[in-house]
């Protein structure tokens, strides 16, 4: 039993929290600890989600590939004591299907992420990556406060 984790990543302290709570249940399990970073190549105010960008995109140098690959190198300092494997995965589309997509191709066998991301706004428990998540993966999810 959870042999793989995804843990999804987004810079923020909630998602450090979750990858810390991944460390310690994979320590017990020895897991594959799988993390993940979802950039979004699309222009969230439009009700088209015309792809930004999307030249420089696909060469794999725009500006929010290296975000997302700075994110990544942020949880490979963090992940340096990790004594089992750990994989990196920058993944592009919207954050809470490709999550539940990557969920399924690697076949992990639960998901680890944060309750609130980089959005700030304390209103509500849930952010909406995590209440997505939370509803539609097929296998347990840990959502840390
Ligand atoms: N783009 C993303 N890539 C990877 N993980 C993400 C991404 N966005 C959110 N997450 C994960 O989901 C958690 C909750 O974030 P989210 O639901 O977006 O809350 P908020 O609305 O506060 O940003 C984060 O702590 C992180 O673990
Ligand atoms: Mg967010």
């Amino acid at each position: 039993m959870f042999k793989k984790i995804l843990v999804p990543v987004d810079g923020s302290e909630g998602s450090w929290r979750a990858l810390e709570h991944a460390v310690v249940l994979g320590e017990k399990f020895e897991s594959t600890i799988i993390v993940a970073n979802v950039i979004q190549p699309y222009n969230n105010a439009s009700l088209l989600a015309i792809p930004l960008d999307h030249a420089r995109m696909e060469k794999g140098n725009s500006e929010l590939e290296k975000i997302g690959d700075k994110v990544l190198e942020m949880a490979q300092e963090r992940m340096a004591n990790y004594p089992h494997k750990v994989e990196y995965s920058l993944e592009v589309g919207h954050p809470s299907e490709r999550i539940i997509a990557l969920a399924k191709q690697a076949e992990a066998e639960a998901i680890v992420l944060g309750s609130r991301g980089l959005s700030g706004i304390a209103e509500f428990f849930l952010g909406s990556v995590s209440s997505k998540v939370a509803q539609y993966a097929s296998v347990p999810v840990l959502i840390v406060k």
